[in-house]
């Protein structure tokens, strides 16, 4: 059984960071004659019962993919009910940051989403700036390649005003990024049996530890985590060095 609370320690080897592609919902509700929509409510609140636990065990920051710039392809109603869910969840989370202390960030282009749902954002950053420790992040309209474009564009955008340098590094051009000051994911989870990274930070998983696993998003659970984290933890990460 998962332990309820542990304190990080040193030498532990929790992963500072997790990001996981949410992925399953609909063939977990469709297995159960439910419409899908109804997996992604269950989804969303396994999204909730991990970043608890996540924040439990130590770990520091979680980012999920929620909504990519593809799934707007997708039927109307079903959109409007995952876009539906985020907005409660947001809501919810405001009303919870200021009492669990925790930040939460939205990584993607805010352009596409409804002035409320812009809103909702501006008040999660706020809130955010009062507090250091464990952060959920949750990408909404993103794509790794439009994160990379976009960053590009502000960069040459402030080289032309004179406020950036024609020598760019990679720490320079991390900082233009959604995920600017986080260190990158050290483990990236898909559940759902697909194996592969559907656009979802591209430049920030260079070398992140890929744990893929049949269990569908609404049937993650800590469990399921602890074992994602153990196989992390037996992981060799060399970073192209040798030891
Ligand atoms: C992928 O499963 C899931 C999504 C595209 C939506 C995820 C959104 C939520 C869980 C709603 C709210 C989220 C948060 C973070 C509060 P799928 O539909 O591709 O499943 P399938 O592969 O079985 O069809």
């Amino acid at each position: 059984m998962a332990a309820e609370k542990k304190e990080r320690q040193p030498g532990d080897n929790i992963p500072r960071h997790i990001a996981i592609i949410l992925d399953g919902n609909g063939r977990w509700a469709k297995r159960r004659g439910l419409p899908r929509t109804a997996g992604h409510a269950v989804g969303a609140e396994t999204f909730r019962k991990i970043a608890t636990y996540c924040k439990n065990i130590g770990v520091e920051y979680l980012t999920v993919y929620a909504f990519s710039t593809e799934n707007w392809k997708r039927p109307e109603g079903e959109v409007k009910t995952i876009m539906r869910l985020l907005n409660k969840y947001l809501q919810e989370a405001i009303d919870t940051m200021e009492r669990d202390k925790i930040r939460m960030k939205i990584f993607g282009d805010l352009a596409a989403l409804t002035e409320e749902q812009r809103e909702l954002v501006r008040r999660t950053d706020e809130i955010s700036q009062r507090y250091e420790g464990f952060q959920a992040n949750i990408c909404l309209n993103y794509g790794g390649r439009d994160e990379i474009v976009h960053a590009a564009r502000r960069y040459a955008a402030d080289l032309a005003a004179g406020k950036a340098e024609g020598e760019l590094t990679e720490e320079q051009f991390g900082a233009y990024l959604y995920s600017a000051g986080i260190p990158d994911p050290d483990l990236l989870i898909r559940p759902g049996g697909e194996q592969r990274i559907s656009n979802f930070l591209l430049w920030q998983c260079a070398y992140a530890e890929f744990y893929f696993t049949d269990v569908l998003w609404p049937d993650f659970s800590p469990q399921e985590l602890d074992k994602a984290i153990a196989e992390f933890q037996r992981r060799d990460r060399r970073y192209g060095k040798v030891k």
